[in-house]
């Protein structure tokens, strides 16, 4: 894991891991009196009721920010697992879940960006690599429209990387394009992670003939 920086306010601690921040948005337009690149530090909890704070960090799509209350809760993963595809980036995932990271570590996460494009140093992570990449693709979700779900899983959702392929997500979710059509999916769904699929976000075994490595 990468380095995390904490905040201490009276309501809320914040803390920030700056290898995950790929977005200047939501928290420095949401709350700007607490957000400020400029100052130092740059995060300043105490300048928002907690409640405020709460809702600006839980936008942070890539979890590069979250908090921890006063009374030592952390912050409640949204109930349904959704995994949002942003046209021509990554994949903005919510909920409850349990990330096993190639050294074999467990992280539990409540918002994470999936790299989509295969070009990040920072795998399974988006680091805005796609830019960069030229990386294209609409955010569609092809052919594929809204499945029943086959079987009531309970949270956690599992992510597993396969080495070389896909990210493989075990457990109910909703996959969403990036216009807001979903599709649900029960049971086991593989997530592109080298950029190569046709049938994007979905893994069609490209990742086999395009000669994509990671861990
Ligand atoms: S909302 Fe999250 S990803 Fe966006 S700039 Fe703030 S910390 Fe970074
Ligand atoms: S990971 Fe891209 S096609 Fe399998």
């Amino acid at each position: 894991m990468s380095k995390k920086h904490a905040y201490e306010g009276k309501g809320l601690t914040v803390t920030f891991e700056a290898a995950r921040c790929i977005h200047a948005a939501e928290c420095v337009h949401g709350l700007p009196d607490v957000f400020d690149p400029q100052a130092r530090p740059w995060v300043a909890p105490d300048a928002a009721a907690p409640e405020a704070l709460e809702k600006v960090i839980e936008a942070c799509p890539t979890g590069a920010l979250r908090y921890r209350r006063a009374d030592g809760e952390d912050e409640a993963p949204d109930t349904e697992a959704t995994f949002s595809v942003v046209a021509d980036g990554p994949l903005h995932a919510r909920g409850d879940l349990h990330l096993t990271l190639p050294d074999g570590s467990t992280e539990r996460l409540t918002r994470l960006a999936l790299c989509r494009c295969g070009a990040s140093a920072n795998k399974p992570f988006c680091d805005n690599s796609h830019d960069e990449a030229g990386f294209r693709d609409n955010g569609g979700l092809g052919a594929e429209s809204a499945k029943p779900v086959e079987e009531e899983t309970a949270p956690p959702i599992k992510l597993r990387l396969r080495p070389d392929g896909p990210v493989v997500v075990e457990g109910n979710c909703t996959v969403r394009s990036a216009d807001g059509a979903t599709a649900h999916q029960g049971g086991q769904v593989a997530l592109c992670r080298c950029g190569g699929s046709a049938r994007k976000p979905y893994c069609d075994g490209s990742h086999k003939r395009n000669g994509f490595k990671a861990d």
